[in-house]
């Protein structure tokens, strides 16, 4: 492993990390969770399938209202107190679905948690790119996807745990008040991003907090790196993303966001039990375990990306991961045409789906947040996350609400081929415009794509 946390300066950076990483956690566990939860909410306030899916949703939906007030947000108040801001939404958001006595409560609690999720996605990658040495910066941005993937496994099995239980399904939601109360107490004492702290002109706190973990000699050169990155800008607004020089790192980053999500993997991680009932394995003890194998083997390999994502570089692992969704997906599509209520066939489902989740694990899952977090200059890469991020939720809204019924209208295999095909036209964006941005300084990377200082330069 090239992280390592005892109580070297670069143990401090990764204490930091992982903290703030308690975020994605919550976005995990609170996305997943829902699953094993909803047909216990429909009974209890004797709701119909579309009122359930407004339940449902009504997360992603708080999620992209979440990820557009993020971006000024973490800009005017700081990162660190954004994410501090995100926990507290999501201990209102946990006490308040879990003591709902209401379908309509239910879904004001989880607009709230959706809005806590859409903005912890955008500060916590954020925060931690910014805070970053630029040799481990992907490893420990991946850190927030671990936990994500990390709160999903945790989710699968407490619903697991609670579904004997009577109102378990308040257990369900209630417990992630939990890692809120770790993460708004971890985060008091988390030192502010050092290059937030520049653009607000305190520049002898940033190099306070660079100093604990970079070289002493190294600081001043970093800072005036950063300076220079951010001269000629003022604050950073949406409209100056559409200054020339920023258009095609902002296109670049809102289609990786998009291609994150529809590439499918959210069909997998909210309906696997769905899939699985399908694909023949009829028994619901069958269908949770094979839910638990599917949400460990993300967890598991999220590690690799960790373990290479600063070696081999972003590009490469997405054009590996990328190219293994696809014969994932393509085989998975040819299990749906063997004859049904076979053991191979649903054993041969369940193997097609692992080798996509392990691709995307190492793939897309880390390596777009990684690099939204840090394809923007500074001045503006609040307001840039914040479109990018608002469309990945979008994107994942869409395939949520249109899945089922594409199995219905397409069938299985034409809708897994379908996503076939999406995921090879996206990988071939890939191959074409995506930078390759391992071991440079956030100032470097924008040197490169010639984004740096650009901001208030409208003639470019
Ligand atoms: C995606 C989520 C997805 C998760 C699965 C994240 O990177 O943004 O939509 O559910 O990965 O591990």
């Amino acid at each position: 492993m090239t992280l390592d946390t005892s109580a070297s300066p670069r143990g401090a950076i990764v204490r930091v990390a992982a903290l703030a990483g308690l975020g994605g956690l919550l976005f995990g566990y609170d996305t997943g969770v829902i699953s094993g939860a909803a047909q216990f909410i429909a009974d209890e306030f004797d709701l119909g399938n579309q009122a359930l899916e407004i339940v449902v949703s009504a997360v992603l939906a708080g999620a992209i209202l979440g990820a557009l007030l993020a971006g000024r947000l973490s800009g005017a108040i700081g990162r660190r107190r954004t994410i501090l801001l995100a926990a507290v939404l999501f201990a209102i958001g946990a006490l308040g679905s879990a003591a709902a006595p209401s379908a309509e409560l239910l879904i004001g609690a989880r607009v709230v948690l959706g809005i806590a999720i859409g903005v912890t996605s955008l500060a916590v990658p954020l925060y931690i790119s910014e805070s970053a040495p630029a040799a481990n910066r992907g490893a420990l941005v991946t850190l927030f996807q671990l936990a994500v993937t990390v709160g999903i496994l945790v989710a699968t099995l407490v619903d697991e745990a609670f579904s004997e239980v009577n109102e378990g399904w308040r257990w369900m939601l209630g417990l992630a008040i939990v890692p809120a109360v770790l993460l708004f107490a971890g985060m008091l004492k988390a030192p502010p991003s050092p290059r937030w702290l520049v653009s607000k002109g305190r520049v002898g706190e940033a190099a306070e907090v660079l100093g604990r973990y970079t070289p002493p000699e190294r600081v001043d050169e970093l800072i005036g790196e950063i300076r220079e990155d951010l001269s000629g800008s003022e604050g950073g607004t949406l409209r100056d993303l559409f200054a020339p020089a920023l258009r095609s790192v902002l296109i670049i980053g809102v289609a990786m966001a998009i291609i994150q999500q529809i590439t499918g993997i959210n069909t997998v991680i909210y309906y696997d039990v769905n899939i699985f009932e399908r694909a023949g394995i009829v028994d619901a003890s069958d269908a949770i375990l094979a839910a638990v194998v599917v949400a460990g083997t993300n967890v598991l390999a999220t590690l690799i990306a960790i373990r290479y994502i600063d070696r081999v570089g972003r590009r490469r692992l997405l054009i590996v991961g990328m190219s293994g969704m696809i014969v994932g997906l393509v085989a998975l599509g040819f299990t749906f045409a063997l004859p049904s209520g076979e053991d191979t066939a649903a054993a041969l489902s369940l193997l097609a789906l692992v080798v996509y989740v392990v691709s995307f694990a190492f793939s897309l899952g880390p390596v777009v947040w990684v690099l939204i977090s840090e394809i923007y200059p500074t001045a503006v890469r609040g307001p840039a996350m914040s479109v990018a991020t608002m469309a990945n939720w979008g994107a994942n809204l869409l395939v949520a609400l249109t899945f089922l019924t594409l199995l219905d209208e397409l069938g299985e295999a034409e809708t897994f081929w379908l996503y076939a095909g999406v995921t090879l036209l996206s990988l071939i964006f890939v191959i074409l415009k995506v930078p390759e941005t391992k071991g440079k300084t956030l100032e470097e990377i924008a040197a490169d794509l010639g984004t740096s200082g650009e901001v208030d330069r409208p003639d470019g």
